[in-house]
């Protein structure tokens, strides 16, 4: 085949399979992210534009990868496996002593972030209770109802032998009064409510809760096309506030990170 057949063969198939997803293959969930690549290669998307620097997975993590995994495989709510294991990777390098999450859910990435902290560390996780939906202190997003409304939270790390070191909490995290850990973790997973509100106040609390010099904090859903609260307020605190001029977007990841060492 000449090189001109081989591109115009290349053409027809990739037009065969456009009129396929326009005309109903988008139905299919496997398809689906090709519509968020074309909508960001033609930058079509409509939410906030990401306006925080990028940083590359190896150059935030170097090229020697240490880290353990567990319960791998994602549902809908959890972190996407390469977030996994960058979370993973991020934990298993900096040794936190202590770590915070705000949004527990199943428990996955708290059950990931104890495997790889130090044997004696010690994990915080904090989640609403599906009672208190209708009396938040912040309006809610309610696209994320259905990641509230569930049974209980945690269930990937109940009965597993590194739950020793995982201490569930309970509460609104607009309301929770998280003085007794301020200037104290060492790792902070933000991953609560994904509305404007929720992602402002929950940074704001993260921000005081870190050792100052030393703590890193790490937020999902970043440049999300279905959380665009997330994306305005990381944005704000970037542009608008010092403490938040450090932060950075994990390339290929819906990771943001505020770490003074970068
Ligand atoms: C997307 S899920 C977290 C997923 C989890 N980090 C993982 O990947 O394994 C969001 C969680 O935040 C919790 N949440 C939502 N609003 C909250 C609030 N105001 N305070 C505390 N937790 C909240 C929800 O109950 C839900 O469990």
């Amino acid at each position: 085949m000449t090189r001109f057949q081989i591109e115009a063969q290349k053409y027809i198939k990739s037009v065969i399979s456009c009129l396929y997803l326009c005309a109903g293959g988008f139905l299919r969930k496997k398809h689906r992210p090709l519509l968020k690549t074309i909508s960001d290669h033609f930058d079509l998307s409509a939410g906030p534009k990401p306006l925080v620097p990028k940083i590359t997975i190896g150059d935030l993590l170097g090229n020697d990868i240490s880290l353990k995994l567990t319960e791998v495989d994602a549902i809908e709510g959890n972190v996407v496996e390469c977030e996994l294991l960058v979370i993973a990777a991020l934990v298993n390098q900096a040794e936190p002593s202590v770590c915070f999450e705000i949004g527990t859910f199943d428990g996955r990435t708290a059950l990931n972030i104890a495997m790889n902290q130090p044997a004696d560390g010690q994990l915080f996780t904090l989640d609403l209770l599906r009672s208190e939906i209708n009396t938040t202190q912040l309006s809610l997003d309610k696209a994320e109802i259905r990641y509230i409304d569930k049974p209980a939270s945690g269930t990937r790390f109940a009965g597993h032998q590194l739950a020793k070191k995982i201490t569930q909490l309970y509460g609104d995290s607009a309301t929770f009064d998280f003085s007794r850990f301020h200037k104290s973790v060492d790792f902070m997973f933000v991953d609560g409510s994904h509305s404007y509100e929720y992602a402002m106040s929950d940074s704001l609390a993260a921000i005081k809760m870190v050792h100052p010099n030393t703590g890193i904090i790490l937020w999902h859903d970043y440049d999300s096309p279905y959380w665009p609260g997330v994306t305005q307020a990381m944005n704000e605190l970037y542009l608008s506030d010092p403490e938040f001029s450090g932060l950075r977007h994990i390339q290929n990841t819906s990771l943001c990170i505020l770490a003074k060492r970068l």
